[in-house]
């Protein structure tokens, strides 16, 4: 990869589940920057740069003939190879955007840049490469009426930008599934792909084939769309129906990622070849190592190019927790949460003095060997400094500190131990994030890691034993927010609240190759945003396939006014503390399926209110980068501030002088709809909605309404929350409101 010199490191979730979940040695070796240093490599061999250009066509380039259209392109090269003989074109695009990937030197981009319908040149940035149940915890059972009545998100198409596909996997067995609709433009390529009516296309932008050397695009395509596949287990734990949330629906996998890596100009070809071949929903399981402004970020120029052709956009959060930043966070992409599912993989840890603990295992084993073993727990318990000798016959207490891995553990039972138990790190609370380490190994929450330590330091007979429970479920509470999903605000746009969403995203079971350096199949465990968020392409499938002509905003809104506020005690939403978790960290809610594809109202946006609301952020230039529309000038367009874009949930500043929003809403529902008002707001806030009653004779019919914010919070409160709710007979269409201190209005 001698081109992609600029490491601009961005960390895609890819990595972050190779690290939570695997040896952290094997990562090291496969990035030497260490995937912390953005500039790292950037004065290594080559004076030769990979750079996205944008470029605007004059008026007698004829954009629709692909051929005119590349050669224009190739008309900006000084030469087809580079000094060192490679081609200098790297990818041409024509749907994300016009432009193409070029290998220029510093001084050649600037003489490139000169010609006339150049537009901005992006460094080619390198992102780091880092279900039986989840349906049914969704409220998705096979053969119930909504989700058999919508075919299971038939006749849509899911595009997957990831690592590639174990296209031979039961998953993407097409029973059942119609062949693709007639407006399908994709096709297969590469050894690794056999299409059949499911998975209906695959091509690679990185590497030589669109096979999955990783596992983590088989996961992510599968629990998107997997077909039904009953039996199923990963390693025996999770035994059920395997199924993805749109398993009628149709798959295509854009492979934009090997094991070094997904660089933006390959993730960008991917997204001109989806949006070519007629995607109804893109998928993207990846992220950046920083935030972007939206006008610098290709990808969010891209998935905007997407959006305005009716393609909903999902993107991950991130895995950067609570103190890292958001991704994937432009407003017109769909950002997704990750939360706890209600099952464990449970092993009862029976102290001597009878207590019980509630462990958790990836590798359960036979109760035969469930006999009691002293604990043992050095000074550290970090478990890197355990005297040989010292552990044989124990079950040895660690304290994750973040830095425990594979062979750790599998050193401490080589050692002659008897098991191990590690302890969460503080950070992840309650968040138990299942390790593939082996055999004796037992996961506990910080609380009960507590509750052990203080048993071993009270005495000296302190022992246990494990019992194997494998799958239960119905645990509560459920879902939380897992401890590694990234928070708002979002840097570049804080007053729209993101993430969108909560969906699925720790311990997921779903599709694996049968082999690979990161685990085997036929069925896998992994944690991450990237997880979650094929669960939300699903729904917007499931949406889609309902209401076929319903806009990305359409969807989005759907997905998020219709999701749940409340977990399964009917309490609010928890956090990996078992705090209640604010608006930052669950988005709207965690979603609904069931829900979502009826939602009454919708919040919809179009290509020009977005464009109004890109100049009032960014002005003129990000307007020409990113809608690319030259009737379009900020000059002639409506302002819209943030606070005023039409979005589904209200962001407004905190402050004690009443600040208005005003939102429309679209009829979706029965003609006939009489919607009533009901706020929930703490005493802090002050909000007055005008009208409060939204009266509805027309299907497609809009309807706007005002609402008033003040307040004073209290001392030292960052932001308070509250929602409103649309009630009608048979709708609920419910949005959070946050006041946010210190926002500026616009
Ligand atoms: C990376 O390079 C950019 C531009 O050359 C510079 O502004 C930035 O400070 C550098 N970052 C680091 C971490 O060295
Ligand atoms: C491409 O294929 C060649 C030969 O089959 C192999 O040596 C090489 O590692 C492959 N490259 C990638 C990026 O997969
Ligand atoms: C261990 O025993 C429990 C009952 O005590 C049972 O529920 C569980 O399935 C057994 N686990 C295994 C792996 O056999
Ligand atoms: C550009 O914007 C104008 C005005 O809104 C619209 O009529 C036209 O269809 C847009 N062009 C494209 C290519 O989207
Ligand atoms: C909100 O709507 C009201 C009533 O239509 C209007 O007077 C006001 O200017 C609107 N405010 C904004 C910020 O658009
Ligand atoms: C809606 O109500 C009006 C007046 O009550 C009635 O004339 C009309 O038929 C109703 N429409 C539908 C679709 O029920």
């Amino acid at each position: 990869m001698s081109s992609c010199t600029h490491l601009f490191l961005l960390l895609p979730l890819l990595l972050l589940t190779i690290t939570f979940l695997s040896p952290a040695t094997a990562l090291s070796s496969i990035n030497p920057g260490g995937g912390h240093h953005p500039n790292a490599t950037q004065s290594s061999t080559s004076s030769y740069q990979t750079y996205i250009l944008l470029v605007n066509p004059p008026p007698s380039i004829d954009t629709a003939s692909e051929n005119e259209h590349g050669l224009w392109h190739e008309s900006f090269l000084p030469s087809s190879l580079t000094g060192s003989g490679e081609p200098r074109l790297v990818h041409s695009y024509t749907e994300v955007f016009s432009g193409f990937a070029v290998r220029l030197t510093n001084s050649e981009l600037s003489l490139v840049s000169k010609k006339p319908g150049f537009v901005r040149a992006f460094p080619d940035r390198i992102f780091q490469p880092m279900t039986t149940h989840t349906p049914k915890f969704l409220g998705l059972n096979k053969d119930m009426g909504f989700w058999r009545g919508v075919g299971y998100g038939k006749g849509t198409i899911i595009g997957v930008l990831d690592a590639g596909i174990y296209a031979a996997h039961p998953s993407f067995d097409d029973t059942g599934i119609p062949p693709p609709p007639a407006k399908w433009k994709g096709s297969c390529q590469g050894s690794g792909a056999r299409c059949n009516n499911k998975l209906i296309g695959a091509k690679f932008f990185a590497g030589n084939d669109s096979g999955d050397d990783i596992g983590h695009g088989t996961h992510i395509a599968s629990t998107a769309a997997g077909n039904f596949v009953s039996g199923v287990s990963a390693r025996g734990l999770g035994m059920g129906t395997a199924a993805g949330i749109a398993a009628g629906a149709h798959v295509a996998m854009y492979k934009v990622c090997t094991i070094v890596g997904c660089a933006t100009s390959a993730l960008l070809a991917g997204l001109d070849a989806a949006i070519k071949d007629g995607v109804d929903v893109i998928s993207l399981s990846l992220a950046p190592f920083k935030s972007l402004r939206f006008d610098e970020d290709p990808i969010s120029i891209g998935a905007f190019s997407a959006v305005s052709k009716g393609i909903v956009v999902v993107g991950a959060a991130g895995n950067n927790g609570p103190k890292g930043f958001l991704a994937n966070d432009a407003p017109w992409i769909l950002t997704v949460g990750a939360g706890s599912v209600d099952r464990s993989f449970r092993v009862l840890m029976q102290l001597g003095n009878g207590y019980q603990i509630n462990g958790e295992a990836f590798t359960q084993v036979s109760n035969s060997s469930s006999k009691t073993f002293p604990l043992y727990m050095d000074e550290q318990h970090n478990c890197k400094s355990f005297s040989q000798g010292s552990v044989t016959g124990k079950i040895v207490i660690c304290h994750d500190t973040g830095s425990i891995t594979k062979s750790d553990i599998r050193g401490i039972i080589s050692a002659g131990a008897a098991g191990v138990v590690l302890i969460n790190n503080e950070d992840a609370g309650f968040t138990t994030l299942l390790q593939d380490y082996g055999s004796g190994l037992v996961q506990v929450t910080v609380a009960d890691g507590n509750i052990i330590k203080k048993y071993v330091l009270s005495g000296s007979k302190a022992a246990a034993s494990f019992v194997y429970k494998n799958t239960l479920l119905g645990i509560r509470p459920s879902p939380t927010v897992a401890s590694f999903s990234s928070r708002g605000p979002s840097k570049y746009c804080p007053g729209v609240l993101k993430p969108d969403i909560l969906a699925p995203g720790l311990n997921i079971i779903a599709a694996w190759p049968p082999v690979t350096n990161f685990g085997t199949g036929p069925f896998n465990i992994r944690s991450g945003t990237s997880m979650s968020t094929p669960h939300i392409s699903g729904v917007a499938a499931l949406v889609k396939s309902s209401h076929p002509d319903w806009s990305a905003a359409a969807i989005k809104s759907a997905t998020l006014t219709t999701s749940d506020a409340t977990d399964s005690n009917d309490g609010p939403i928890l956090d990996e503390q078992h705090q209640r978790a604010n608006a930052y960290a669950t988005g709207a809610g965690h979603v609904n399926p069931a829900r979502a594809i009826d939602p009454g109202l919708v919040y919809d946006l179009g290509v020009t209110e977005y464009a109004g609301y890109i100049c009032t952020l960014l002005g003129d230039h990000a307007l020409a980068t990113i809608v690319r529309n030259s009737s379009l000038t900020c000059k002639d367009l409506t302002k819209v501030p943030e606070a005023q874009l039409n979005y589904p949930t209200i962001t407004v500043p905190l402050k004690p002088t009443p600040f208005t929003v005003n939102r429309t809403v679209t009829n979706v529902g029965p003609a006939n709809s009489t919607y009533e008002l009901k706020l929930d707001v703490p005493e802090s806030l002050k909000v007055r909605v005008l009208p409060n009653t939204l009266v509805f004779s027309k299907a497609g019919e809009r309807k706007s309404f005002s609402v008033t914010v003040s307040g004073g919070g209290v001392e030292g409160q960052k932001f308070v929350e509250g929602s409103l709710r649309w009630v009608s007979a048979n709708h609920i269409v419910r949005s959070p409101i946050v006041a946010v201190a210190g926002l500026g209005s616009t």
